[in-house]
């Protein structure tokens, strides 16, 4: 069901500039002619997420994830293989050429995309009736207006408005086309009587966005006060939406976020609003949820700095604290704004000007330690008993801290603040530490327990990393298969070259040596019968296989510089580039694999010959048996000449 021609297949994957792409969801530092960064698949502090755009392939050495830029946005965005291909010819202004859609294949369609297809068409449906329908205009509007909120701030919000009219975005999307499933799916109607009703009927709307700027959800306001329903409503989980994964604000932010090395978190919609209207344009919202660890972890994407923005009211800052305890635990650097008593960042930053509010935010940004002791200190100042339990509370805090360095600097100052020995805190930092230890190995050595019950490692991989030297010759083919290697005739220097690969492929031949791990072997005859076409195998062709073993291990060998420099060190031949040692790199290599095989073997004539004396066979047996063992050893033997002279040439 390719829904998509291959030209244009081709088209695309032309013009996807991997860091560019990925770059909208990570962080990426320039590391050499590669770029590294904090690994979206995995838990990590340090990055070992690595994106190589000459073989346009990214790889994480954490935690071994890694692929094409058509992979990253399957995986990262759970888009199927057509969604990721539409998303890169979208960003790259393709057009992409799609048949007409049979009923089949319309029913086959994701959810996932029928879901934001419809999303994104219902956020422009709210625009729409926020700037052209008259109770939009007259209700809608004027509420932003009332608010303060300027035209650029509803435009890069995409905010919008549903009337009350019964139904109307129901059924306006009905006439459109959209079906009754996914309208409920995505909350956008409720079923109520015979007709479908509008969830967010009479309210503003607030869109929320993806990373990557698509509409997965909505948040609406109702404007009448006095209503019994709540002030806020939002779009209920589903295949595109889940709350407790996204921030709001954040597509709109993460470019600031990234420059200025900082995101600011706030409670609200709203606030975001202000703020970014404001001119501090790197915040989010998490939405009057509780922070969650995955929120926190989007955050981390693109900084490791946060600095919390909550309301002047006990509700706020009890809310502000168990975040920050949860944004020390992933790792973040913590600092706190408070608003003024009875100040929300949203109502602040419309009562002073744009100066004033950074000024306010530049004095009152306390590291969460200074913080949380004055907070407890205004407590608990006289109390013996309180006193302790607040020491406890901050050394609580503390021990979150991953970082030790960090940590000590904490102990020190809250050592001072709350005039207490440092020795004491270390202690109780330390025991706290410990115990955590503890548990989180108990934890773990049951999971472990558990993984090993239902999921044993596949044979693929312990063949893999049984097998260096199959590893070693594709990745050679793989890296440098079209480079040459010698002369045909070694007098004649100017007449035609073998390429590694034919070599490689020769020698292989030659001596009717087969691949071991299943994977090198696809890999290595499949590159033989593209050179036997006469076409050039090409990373492209391997990192778009459709067998997804090999696409991984491709992307893991290409992304892999290390392998043979080894080698080499160890040796003492210490060059920068392979290419230049190619022409000793791919014999060595293919001596090596040999070697191996071979001693392999001659421990299998020894046990045979073992056998055959126990059993007592025939002498003429044992001899032949014997013999064949000789040979295997002098092969050996000239292999290990034939290398010495690899090496001294
Ligand atoms: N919220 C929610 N549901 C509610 C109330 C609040 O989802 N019933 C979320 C909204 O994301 C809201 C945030 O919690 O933006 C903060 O709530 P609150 O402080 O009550 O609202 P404000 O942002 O101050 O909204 P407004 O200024 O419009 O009253
Ligand atoms: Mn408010």
């Amino acid at each position: 069901m390719a829904m998509i021609d291959h030209d244009t297949v081709i088209r695309i994957l032309d013009a996807a500039n991997i860091v560019e792409v990925i770059q909208d969801f990570v962080t990426l530092k320039k590391r050499g002619a590669n770029y590294i960064g904090l690994c979206p698949f995995h838990h990590e502090k340090t990055p070992s997420f690595n994106v190589s755009p000459s073989k346009g392939i990214y790889k994480c050495f954490g935690c071994g994830k890694g692929g094409s830029v058509v992979n990253f946005l399957m995986e990262h965005e759970h888009f199927s293989y057509p969604e990721a291909l539409k998303y890169l010819a979208r960003k790259y202004n393709i057009e992409v050429v799609e048949k007409e859609l049979t009923d089949e294949e319309k029913r086959q369609q994701s959810e996932r995309e029928s879901l934001l297809v419809l999303t994104s068409w219902a956020q422009k449906f709210f625009t729409r009736m926020l700037n052209q329908h008259p109770e939009g205009r007259e209700v809608g509007m004027s509420y932003f207006r009332e608010r303060g909120f300027r035209e650029e701030t509803l435009k890069e919000y995409q905010l919008g408005y549903c009337p009350e009219e019964r139904g109307i975005l129901s059924k306006s999307a009905q006439q459109a086309g959209y079906k009754k499933e996914f309208l409920l799916k995505s909350g956008l109607s409720v079923e109520r009587g015979p007709e479908l009703a509008d969830r967010f009927s009479g309210r503003v709307i607030f869109p929320i966005h993806s990373i990557s700027g698509q509409v997965i959800g909505f948040g609406g306001r109702i404007l009448k006060s006095g209503e019994k329903t709540a002030k806020y409503l939002n779009s209920p989980e589903s295949e595109i939406y889940h709350k407790s994964r996204i921030v709001y604000g954040i597509f709109q932010a993460k470019r600031e976020i990234i420059s200025r090395e900082k995101c600011y978190l706030v409670e609200g919609y709203t606030d975001v609003l202000s703020l970014f209207q404001a001119g501090i344009k790197n915040v989010v919202a998490s939405s009057g949820t509780a922070l969650t660890p995955e929120q926190i972890r989007l955050i981390r994407r693109f900084t490791g700095n946060v600095t919390v923005i909550y309301d002047g009211d006990e509700a706020g800052i009890k809310a502000s604290l168990r975040g920050i305890d949860l944004l020390l635990e992933e790792g973040l650097d913590v600092r706190v704004v408070a608003m003024p008593p009875g100040e929300d960042p949203d109502s602040f930053a419309r009562k002073v000007s744009q100066n004033e509010l950074e000024e306010y935010i530049r004095n009152h940004e306390q590291d969460f330690i200074s913080f949380k002791t004055s907070l407890l200190l205004e407590e608990a100042s006289s109390d013996p008993v309180k006193r302790a339990q607040m020491i406890t509370e901050v050394v609580r805090s503390i021990a979150l801290i991953s970082d030790r360095i960090k940590r000590a600097v904490y102990i020190r100052e809250c050592a001072s603040l709350l005039d207490i020995d440092e020795k004491i805190l270390y202690t109780e930092v330390y025991q706290r530490r410990r115990k955590k230890a503890e548990e989180t190995f108990r934890k773990f050595s049951l999971d472990q327990e558990v993984r090993l019950r239902s999921t044993p490692v596949p044979s693929f991989v312990k063949e893999v990393y049984s097998e260096p030297q199959e590893k070693e010759i594709i990745r050679l083919l793989l890296h440098y298969g079209d480079r040459e290697l010698f002369p045909l005739d070694e007098l004649a220097p100017e007449s035609e070259y073998i390429s590694v690969a034919e070599y490689i492929i020769q020698e292989i031949k030659n001596d009717e040596l087969e691949f071991r791990n299943l994977v090198y072997r696809k890999i290595f005859e499949d590159y033989q019968r593209l050179l036997s076409r006469g076409e050039e195998p090409d990373h492209r062709y391997f990192i778009n296989h459709d067998d997804p073993q090999v696409r991984e291990l491709v992307a893991d060998l290409l992304s892999n510089p290390y392998v043979l420099s080894k080698v080499h060190s160890r040796k003492g031949v210490h060059v920068k580039t392979e290419d230049l040692i190619l022409k000793k790199s791919v014999p060595e290599t293919l001596i090596a694999y040999k070697t191996k095989i071979l001693k392999m073997a001659a421990q299998e004539k020894l046990s045979e010959i073992g056998k055959a004396q126990e059993k007592k066979l025939p002498t003429e047996e044992i001899t032949r048996i014997q013999q064949e063992y000789r040979i295997i050893k002098e092969v050996i033997t000239t292999i290990a000449h034939d290398r010495k002279m690899v090496i001294i040439t």
